[in-house]
């Protein structure tokens, strides 16, 4: 695998969502029942037992999230102590060891600091994005939980979601689940994702941008969206968002929910939302971080089209939204208390 050219020789303007093979990454080890302080590396190539956990059983978690270069030029995280949360809940569930909260923020600014070329300039709507990721590794056979563990957290720039402004897409539903109620869904975990393959591979293949899971047990209210929460906006302006248990806790989402309220003097609500009712919304979308928010034209369920907005303009609050969080995002609007930290270069 090539390096990645040099900053200076990369078109802002044409990035994508591929990876690349930035100059530095962090990297910790878990052993004897500890971590240690770990450090950046240049060497992305990860050497592991045959026996890792994480090849045969899955006992793997990561995290995704974004530094933003501000119009100062200096360079921000959005609320990465969230990040670093939801990592540790996910570690619980898969019963592997915490990588600690305060180190986990300090490796991401680290990363970040030692690639800081990487980050686009302001004004293209790119992004470097941070993989952090976690694995059990070592010599095993046995379904248990690995004694050893890496910890890495990698980054690599990434091209603004709507290249000529925002424009809805269409989605479909399915009738795979993604996880069960008692399952991991909330857990940002790697079975999952194996699990969304083939259901995303055919609604691709039938020309939808992702498909919409239901609820596991009825198939009857919307869970999520591919690899990000929905959200509508009813005819009363309300925003809801489902709630339930088989869903990733977004933090895009959490944020919107304050926002919805806080600043756009939306009722926001999590509930749920029944696959029957969608005439109640004026307005649909999906959010995370890698979607940030995307307009949801149609969802099609058992054959039938709902339009929502509309299939090609978005909808007035949704763009409001949108706004309001990328302009935090990017430090053009005050961000509430605590969601920005900023990475001294
Ligand atoms: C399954 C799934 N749902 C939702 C999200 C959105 O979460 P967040 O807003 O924290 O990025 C993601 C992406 O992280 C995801 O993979």
């Amino acid at each position: 695998m090539a390096k990645a050219q040099p900053a200076s020789e990369i078109d802002w303007n044409d990035l994508g969502f591929d990876y690349m093979d930035l100059p530095y990454r962090f990297l910790a080890h878990y052993e004897n029942g500890k971590w240690d302080e770990g450090g950046l590396t240049e060497d992305s190539t990860l050497h592991i037992s045959e026996g890792s956990t994480a090849l045969h059983y899955g006992q793997a978690d990561f995290e995704g999230l974004k530094a933003y270069r501000t119009k100062d030029g200096s360079i921000q995280l959005f609320r990465p102590d969230q990040n670093a949360k939801r990592m540790h809940n996910s570690c619980e569930r898969l019963l592997m060891p915490a990588f600690p909260e305060d180190k986990f923020v300090e490796a991401v600014k680290a990363v970040v600091k030692a690639n800081a070329d990487y980050v686009p300039p302001y004004g293209t709507g790119g992004t470097l994005y941070l993989r952090p990721l976690m694995i059990g590794v070592g010599g095993n056979i046995g379904v248990h939980p690995a004694q050893e563990y890496i910890f890495t957290i990698f980054a690599m720039p990434v091209g603004a979601y709507y290249k000529g402004g925002m424009t809805p897409t269409n989605y479909v539903t399915s009738d795979y689940d993604r996880a069960a109620h008692k399952g991991t869904g909330q857990s940002k975990v790697g079975g999952n994702y194996a699990a969304s393959l083939l259901p995303g591979d055919e609604a691709h293949k039938q020309g939808y941008s992702d498909v919409i899971y239901l609820d596991p047990v009825n198939h009857q209210t919307i869970e999520e969206v591919g690899s990000a929460n929905f959200f509508g906006i009813t005819k009363d302006d309300e925003f809801i968002t489902p709630k339930s248990p088989s869903i990733l806790p977004s933090i895009t989402k959490f944020s919107l929910l304050w926002l919805a309220e806080n600043r756009l003097g939306l009722k926001a609500t999590q509930g749920v939302v029944d696959i029957d009712d969608l005439d109640k919304f004026k307005e649909a979308g999906a959010c995370g971080t890698a979607a940030v928010i995307s307009p949801i034209g149609s969802l099609t369920h058992h054959g039938k089209k709902h339009v929502f907005y509309s299939e090609t303009e978005v909808g007035p609050t949704i763009k409001k939204l949108y706004d309001t969080l990328t302009g935090i995002q990017f430090g053009d609007v005050e961000a509430p208390e605590g969601w920005i930290q900023k990475v001294e270069v």
